[in-house]
């Protein structure tokens, strides 16, 4: 059967650091309020003029250059985006452009935080159905651009990045030692919108509008939906966390991914974390730690990840692959 690797991975986060001492000026709030409730130590914050096309041009480029092909090799592009350069046409098709890609297809989708985790099981599909060889998915975000900066039960939680991976048609023997995607797992449920969305859109209000948060909604209903969509991970599979190599979940919070992997039996050695130094990056947040963690030497072919991830919605889900 065909399956989808991951050949390649790249990511870029903004030059300037915003350190938590630096938002004290900002808003009323401490460095360390924001390390003991978030684990957030600083994150990248995009300058003016810098956007989420930009990012993601930089991640898709390093992308391609550590799977070797070049985007005349690719098929389709899919970017994962709450923040896109306008509302229409999709940035992923500016990002198209500026690789010189002019065949193909590229889309932007859009799930929040949970975006990287559903674009890469959209992308799993046309690849696994024969439609697509070769898939650029990325997680691009300028969430800096929809904070609210005179809130601080939000502002301080947020940063900008983006990180993409090359998928691949392989051939697998249908067995959970393959390479490639194993299984993935997909959820949403709109009745909780009102614990976290933007309060602006097009069609609602011709704005933007700015993120909002019951900060305290979302962290009660986030262990229980992560651990759903894993647990659905392992029963399709029949691996365990006892298996897992590593864990790369959603950097949201340090706390959630703590309560989560305790909860789940993983222990924290094969937790990859990042949220310390790039804030929540929303859809670039898993890419983002996943290029961390191959880069560094500590993620290597063969090993099996869990992907997975929760956001606004709400959505959730979760992706289980070998590397
Ligand atoms: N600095 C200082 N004090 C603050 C700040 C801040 N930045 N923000 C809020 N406070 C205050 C509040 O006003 C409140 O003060 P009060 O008691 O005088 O009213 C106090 O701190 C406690 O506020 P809570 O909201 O109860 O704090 P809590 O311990 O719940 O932590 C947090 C807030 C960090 C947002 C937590 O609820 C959380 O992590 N929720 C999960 C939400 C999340 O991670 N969202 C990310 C987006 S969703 C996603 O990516 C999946």
């Amino acid at each position: 059967m065909i399956r989808s690797a991951i050949i390649g991975c790249g990511s870029y986060t903004p030059e300037n650091i915003v350190k938590n001492s630096d938002l004290e000026g900002v808003v009323e709030t401490s460095d360390e309020w924001i390390v003991q409730r978030t684990g957030i130590r600083q994150r990248h914050i995009a300058v003016e003029g810098e956007t989420t096309a930009d990012l993601g041009e930089k991640a898709a480029r390093a992308a391609l250059i550590h799977a070797g092909i070049t985007p005349d090799d690719l098929d389709m592009i899919i970017l994962a985006t709450s923040t896109p350069n306008n509302t229409f046409p999709a940035t992923s098709v500016e990002i198209q452009h500026r690789l010189g890609m002019s065949h193909g297809a590229a889309f932007d989708s859009q799930a929040v935080c949970s975006g990287f985790v559903f674009a890469l099981t959209t992308a799993d599909q046309y690849i696994r159905t024969g439609f697509a060889k070769r898939i650029l998915v990325i997680g691009a975000e300028t969430f800096s651009r929809i904070l609210d900066w005179n809130d601080r039960t939000t502002c301080v939680l947020f940063g900008d990045g983006a990180g993409a991976v090359v998928l691949e048609a392989v051939e697998g023997e249908g067995a959970p030692t393959d390479r490639g995607i194993l299984t993935a797992h997909l959820r949403s449920d709109g009745s909780h919108k009102q614990k976290l969305y933007v309060d602006g859109g097009p069609s609602s209000t011709k704005t933007v509008g700015f993120l909002r948060m019951e900060g305290r909604e979302v962290f009660r209903h986030a262990v229980g939906m992560i651990t759903d969509v894993i647990e659905a991970a392992y029963a399709a599979t029949g691996y365990g966390s006892e298996d897992l190599d590593w864990f790369v979940p959603h950097q949201a919070n340090k706390r959630i991914i703590d309560a989560s992997a305790k909860k789940l039996g993983i222990p924290p050695e094969k937790v990859v974390i990042t949220v310390d130094h790039h804030g929540n990056t929303s859809a670039a947040s898993i890419p983002l730690a996943f290029c961390e963690a191959v880069t560094d030497g500590r993620i290597k072919k063969g090993d099996l990840v869990l992907f997975e991830a929760m956001g606004g919605g709400f959505t959730w889900g979760s992706v289980l692959f070998r590397y």
